[in-house]
């Protein structure tokens, strides 16, 4: 199982995780990316099928701002 958030603190609203994977992420007001399963907390498991796209996004971050884990994130960042 993987959960994913965003740190927005160095989130530069690139966009490239929205087209990636657009089921996964959305952006807010200011343009910065966050995840829309869990309102960017992290403890919302990401489907299965939906892990593929994931990890695209996570790779195709310039900013390395897609965090993944295995397990729900305990803290909240951004
Ligand atoms: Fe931000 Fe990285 Fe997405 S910079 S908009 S989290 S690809």
């Amino acid at each position: 199982a993987k959960y994913t958030m965003v740190d927005k603190e160095t989130c530069i609203a690139c966009g490239a995780c929205g087209a990636v994977a657009p089921e996964i992420f959305d952006y807010d007001e200011e343009g910065l990316a966050e995840v829309i399963l869990d309102n960017n907390t992290g403890t919302q498991q990401v489907s299965d099928d939906l892990e593929d796209d994931l990890i695209d996004a996570e790779e195709g971050c310039p900013t390395e701002s897609i965090k993944v884990e295995n397990e729900p994130f305990q803290i909240e960042i951004g």
